[in-house]
């Protein structure tokens, strides 16, 4: 994990994959910092006037990717906001060279099965290949894995460390910064 070199961290960035707890986290760090949560994944919806689902359905991945990128650009002018990434921001190196300045990245992590288990109670994301959420996740999660790493100062685990020791954690690296 890389160390941060600037002092000032003007926003939190929530990486990892669907179903890690991203989402619940970024709620939970909004009530402790009075920051408001922007997700990347609502931004694209409003911009497109379409569920992401539908938005995968009607323009392809990567057409999906690009408009990800869009609102990031803008995403990254603000400042004091927990930002909750959908889980493949990280596929594109240019869209974590524009949100990393004055961030702190935390990935939000948790073992492929409990995300599988997770996945397969929720009936909205759309898959990322069409074979079904076990290879979906078997296989992206470990091709993702080392970028995550890569571009996270921190890493938490929401498997097997609560809820409020995460969120401990992170708020006293905030606090570091
Ligand atoms: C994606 C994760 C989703 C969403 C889109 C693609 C991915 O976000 O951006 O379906 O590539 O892993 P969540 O991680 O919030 O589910």
């Amino acid at each position: 994990m890389n160390q941060k070199m600037d002092a000032s961290i003007r926003r939190v960035v929530l990486i990892g994959f669907r179903g890690a707890g991203k989402s619940t986290l970024a709620r939970a760090l909004a009530v402790e910092t009075k920051w408001p949560v922007v997700s990347t994944d609502e931004r694209v919806e409003k911009l497109i006037e379409l569920k992401i689902a539908e938005i995968v359905d009607k323009f392809g991945w990567a057409k999906f990717r690009d408009f990800e990128t869009k609102v990031l650009r803008e995403i990254s002018r603000k400042t004091q906001i927990i930002v909750d990434c959908g889980g493949g921001v990280i596929e594109n190196s240019q869209n974590m060279e524009i949100l990393r300045p004055q961030s702190l990245v935390v990935w939000v992590d948790a073992a492929p099965d409990i995300i599988l288990k997770r996945l397969e109670s929720n009936k909205e994301r759309p898959l990322l290949t069409e074979a079904g959420w076990k290879p979906d996740v078997w296989v992206h999660y470990f091709r993702r894995k080392p970028l995550y790493e890569k571009y996270s100062d921190l890493r938490i685990d929401t498997g097997t460390v609560s809820h409020d020791q995460n969120i401990e954690t992170i708020m006293k690296e905030l606090r570091k910064k």
